[in-house]
């Protein structure tokens, strides 16, 4: 009989392979009689060590069947980022599919490591609700508004609680242990056609195309076991997407990308992608008629229209949402160019520590955030600087050390050399 954890976690620290009970056992007894320190060896220890196909499969499923899988119809459209700084691709592209009659309705996360999570992003406007009973989700089908809430005790409960043990010991960057943590959001909330935004660079857990590749096998592996239609693009995360990273800065940039007051080009290149792929892949249209209709549905701010009616149906009273009320921090400093030069992202990583060190993400599973923590940035890689120009603004809770500062300082750098400008989209691999 299996019951000995510790076996368990002994075997997988040993490189052994593990059996279909083992694993079983592990996932379908981390709420009960496990510790949350053997779960976080386990866990590790799969970091370490990794899992072969099969053990992967058999651990994704177990993960997958801890809560209920929604069955919905065919036209269901999903996508996910493996996690990176300044990703609100979510935020916007949700609104602009409803728009566009495209059901999306999508699992998330919170903060991850030194990434963020939408979920935490999307909580910064005051009473939006993320936590749904089964019972609920159902009637919301009716609703025909495009929904985005996290795990909880219903859907994938286990996804939940790893995920947050990981988030805060160290074992987030494991290809298998990613690679079952998206693909059950997206099987538990039935989505049947799934595309996967794979971050690759210094702001991801991955940090070459290489590597990043690797993961993408995995994902395809899962989702073509389970009959899901897979699209991965890899995009770059050597530098923030669009200008903000943090919590309630990233809806006050979504929602200006939404009434079409603002445009960054490599955020709108992803957007774009993901919405006009989904447009074809559901209406069987050219390229050009799916451009034509997101163009259209951008023009004339729908996705606006639909980011209210998104609030409306997930508790959000329209009356008293002020949009000038969802960022307000306490403390801002300018961060002003000490010299001239080209600019360059040096470690995205070490700006992503630095929010969590403002509170714009986690060190501890119960620690809290400060959704106004943040940071906006007005420049990107490879533009030209002058000595006194304005670089960014760092938005806080508490006021900031000198030391903190220098910390923040120490993530870009500016140099003589012209500054190579990279692309966004590196890579894609079609259904
Ligand atoms: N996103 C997820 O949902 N899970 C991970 O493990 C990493 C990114």
């Amino acid at each position: 009989m299996i019951n000995n954890i510790t076996e368990i976690i002994n075997k997988k620290a040993n490189k052994k392979e593990l059996t279909d009970q083992e694993i079983d056992f592990f996932v379908n007894n981390l709420h009960k009689n496990i510790k949350k320190y053997q779960v976080s060896a386990m866990l590790m220890a799969i970091k370490i060590n990794g899992l072969n196909d099969r053990e992967l499969i058999t651990y994704h499923n177990a993960i997958l069947n801890s809560g209920k899988i929604l069955d919905l119809d065919e036209n269901r459209f999903d996508k996910h980022s493996t996690g990176g700084l300044g990703d609100k691709v979510s935020i916007i592209l949700a609104p602009i599919l409803e728009a566009m009659g495209i059901k999306f309705w999508k699992l998330s996360g919170r903060g991850l490591g030194f990434t963020g999570g939408t979920i935490d992003k999307l909580e910064s406007i005051k009473k939006f609700n993320t936590d749904y009973s089964l019972k609920a989700i159902l009637k919301k089908d009716n609703a025909n508004h495009n929904l985005i809430i996290g795990q909880s005790k219903n859907l994938i409960p286990a996804d939940k609680y790893t995920y947050s043990i990981r988030d805060t010991s160290g074992s987030v960057d494991s290809t298998e242990l990613i690679a079952a943590s998206v693909m059950s959001k997206k099987i538990a909330m039935g989505a049947k056609n799934i595309l996967i935004d794979l971050k690759v660079g210094s702001g991801a857990f991955f940090k070459t195309l290489n590597q990043a590749e690797k993961l993408g096998k995995k994902l395809r592996l899962i989702g073509e076991k389970s009959n899901r239609n897979i699209y991965i693009i890899y995009t770059n995360m050597n530098e923030p997407l669009g200008k903000s990273i943090g919590n309630s800065i990233e809806v006050k940039e979504a929602i200006s990308f939404l009434k079409n007051e603002y445009k960054d080009e490599k955020l709108e290149k992803i957007i774009s992608k993901i919405a006009i792929e989904f447009y074809i892949k559901k209406n069987n249209v050219s390229l050009k008629e799916a451009q034509e209709k997101y163009d259209h549905i951008l023009k004339k701010h729908k996705g606006y229209d639909a980011f209210l009616n998104i609030l409306q149906n997930q508790k959000v009273k329209i009356k008293d949402f002020n949009e000038d009320k969802i960022f307000l921090p306490k403390h801002s400093y300018r961060i002003i160019a000490n010299k001239s030069g080209y600019f360059k992202f040096k470690n995205l990583e070490d700006l992503g520590y630095f929010l969590i060190e403002i509170k714009a993400g986690r060190k501890n599973d119960h620690d809290s955030i400060y959704s106004h923590a943040g940071v906006d940035f007005f420049v990107k890689n490879g533009d030209f600087i002058n000595k006194g120009d304005l670089l960014a603004k760092i938005y806080s809770k508490e006021r900031l050390t000198e030391e903190q500062i220098r910390r923040f300082e120490n993530t870009y750098f500016l140099t003589d050399k012209k500054v190579e400008i990279e692309e966004i989209i590196l890579k894609e691999e079609k259904w």
